[in-house]
């Protein structure tokens, strides 16, 4: 894992956001895995920022998210569908065509994993797969004691995961209790991860993902086993992890070039 801290969150935003430049202008046609969450926003602002002042295009670009909330149709305000539109597709040149979610309001969430896993394939797999972290350790919606080897399947909510998510919805009550995301296996098989997380409310479960045992209690633990994960933090994400001022020393200020 290549572990780089930025001193602010808004510098840790700009460095994650040119893995992903990085990405498309080597690979026109590159397989994007994105993600969403609040984390997630600015990154989509800076990319949107950077399409309209550079022309950083998406024209050739294919994007799968990790994940949809069950029960919500894709234009439901609080979907992931939604979010996706309102954040990013909406303001730069993807073909709306080669975007893809999981559909949270399908009959059958089970032939719906499939067909979204099968699609995954079939478009040459995902070049790169942008992660949050969730407070518990969840990456996509793999809530702690997923399977390391899931596949994208329908998933339980935690009562942690639907609290911190509540703040979307009227009401903890209207909070989706289910999901569909990709597995951690589905995670693992992207040619590259780029993990972003900023604040403090992340630190611990940074630091269990990158310096705890590999567990099904902290998800994300499994990204040690990835050989190209990228983590992304400002300061206050990396605060619990111990061997801080060895990832200083090998990555200073963030500087992914040197040898890890
Ligand atoms: C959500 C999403 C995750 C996201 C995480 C953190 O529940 N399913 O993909 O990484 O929680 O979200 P935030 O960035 O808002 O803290």
């Amino acid at each position: 894992m290549k572990v780089l801290i930025l001193e602010t969150a808004a510098q840790a935003v700009a460095r994650a956001t040119g893995f992903v430049v990085t990405m498309v202008q080597q690979k026109p046609d590159a397989v994007l895995g994105l993600a969403t969450g609040g984390t997630m926003l600015p990154l989509y602002d800076c990319l949107r920022a950077r399409h309209l002042a550079e022309g950083v295009s998406f024209a050739g670009v294919s994007t799968f998210n990790l994940d949809e909330y069950i029960g919500l149709s894709p234009d439901h305000p609080c979907s992931y569908h939604h979010y996706m539109q309102k954040a990013l597709f909406d303001h730069i040149d993807i073909d709306p065509a080669r975007t893809h979610l999981p559909h949270g309001d399908s009959a059958d969430p089970t032939a719906e994993a499939a067909r979204y896993e099968a699609l995954i394939a079939a478009t040459g797999g995902i070049d790169l797969q942008l992660l949050g972290i969730g407070q518990n350790g969840h990456i996509g919606f793999n809530e702690p004691t997923s399977s390391l080897a899931s596949r994208t399947r329908l998933k339980t909510l935690t009562e942690d995961t639907r609290r911190a998510n509540q703040r979307y919805f009227d009401s903890f009550d209207d909070t989706p209790r289910y999901a569909l995301t990709m597995g951690v296996a589905t995670i693992l098989e992207s040619k590259s991860c780029l993990l972003l997380a900023t604040g403090s409310a992340k630190a611990d479960a940074v630091a269990a993902m990158v310096e705890g045992p590999v567990a099904a209690i902290c998800p994300a633990s499994a990204l040690q086993l990835h050989r190209n994960v990228t983590v992304v933090l400002d300061q206050e994400a990396a605060a619990g992890l111990k061997l801080r001022t060895y990832y200083h020393h090998v990555h200073p200020k963030g500087d992914e070039s040197a040898i890890g």
